[in-house]
């Protein structure tokens, strides 16, 4: 066993994890913080995507041990600090950028990620961030549609689908 401490949504947490204990099962089964998904622990589904030090990253390809440290923010600190939903939560459900949900915790915070690095992105420059999440449900389109209209600009011409 081995003790990690970490800054998790703003607040420190320590935890006594074996060595190989992946950061998304850390955060999921230690500290119940069960928004990140787990949806194919292979890499490909972008479901456990959390910001490390600010960085996009597919928790299930991590070990805990590796953040040791580090500044670790997950889709349970993503809402506005008087509880509503920030900009890219509430777009997607304004656009109804989900379905089942399942997939939405990841691409949220991989659109964070990107909206922070790239403001106003085209919509091939979305279509291209998303390629490391999968939606089994969407189509990707009102995601995209989201996406566009998180970073303030105007959708209007874009059908619903
Ligand atoms: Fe991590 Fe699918 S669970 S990429
Ligand atoms: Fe169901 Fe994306 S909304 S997997």
């Amino acid at each position: 066993m081995t003790t990690v401490t970490m800054t998790i949504n703003g607040k420190t947490v320590s935890g006594d994890i074996e060595g190989n204990t992946l950061l998304s099962s850390f955060l999921r089964e230690d500290l119940q913080l069960t928004g990140t998904h787990i949806g194919c622990d292979t890499s490909q589904c972008g479901a456990c995507v959390v910001h490390v030090d600010g960085k996009p990253v597919k928790s299930c390809t991590m070990f805990a041990a590796e953040a040791e440290g580090a500044d670790v923010a997950t889709i349970e600190g993503q809402a506005n600090s008087d509880g509503s939903l920030n900009v890219v939560q509430q777009a997607f459900q304004d656009h109804h950028g989900l379905q089942c949900g399942f997939c939405t915790p990841g691409m949220v915070m991989t659109t964070v990620a990107l909206l922070k690095e790239n403001p106003k992105p085209t919509e091939a420059e979305v279509r291209e961030h998303l390629e490391g999440n999968i939606c089994r449900c969407t189509g990707y389109h009102n995601i995209v549609k989201a996406i566009l209209a998180a970073s303030g600009q105007d959708v209007s011409a874009i059908a619903a689908e």
